[in-house]
């Protein structure tokens, strides 16, 4: 097909948000890239990145609330309360998206905004508590987890 223009993306994946489970972080990282699609869509892009990032954050919470009540995971419930709450604002946003309200898409992405300002709190207090419980339960340790340093490692030859 013919190539489009490629907005910069504006919500990057860092190293900082590796918590060590490796399917959780391949999870974060699809968050990551959901939420920065909408920070980059078009008016008319926009509802179809809402969506996207919708079926991303069912798949996402469901999945952590099975490691969870699978494990026994102690403090499930503030943690599930937190996904129920940002489940509910993104229903709310889907059905004002579309409608006809001249300020859909200004909510919308103050919506994709939030949800950048909350992942680095919840991924720290609460998704970080459930990736050691899961790392103990599997190698009855906590997670290794391995940042690059990306500054000042380049070598030329
Ligand atoms: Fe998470
Ligand atoms: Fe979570």
């Amino acid at each position: 097909m013919s190539s489009a223009a490629v907005a910069s993306p504006q919500f990057v994946w860092t190293d900082a948000y590796a918590l060590g489970y490796p399917q959780m972080d391949d999870t974060h990282h699809e968050f990551v890239e959901t939420v920065n699609a909408m920070l980059v869509a078009s008016d008319d892009e926009f509802p179809q990145a809402l969506d996207a990032f919708a079926d991303h954050a069912e798949r996402h919470f469901k999945q952590e609330a099975d490691w969870m009540n699978g494990t026994n995971f102690p403090a499930a419930d503030c943690h599930i309360d937190e996904h129920d709450a940002v489940m509910k604002s993104v229903r709310d946003v889907q059905a004002l998206v579309k409608s006809d309200n001249p300020k859909r898409f200004e909510i919308g992405r103050s919506l994709a905004q939030e949800l950048v300002r909350w992942f680095p709190g919840h991924a720290d207090y609460l998704d970080s508590a459930l990736s050691q419980w899961l790392s103990k339960k599997a190698h009855g340790g906590a997670p290794i987890v391995i940042r690059r340093n990306v500054a000042g490692s380049a070598t030329t030859g």
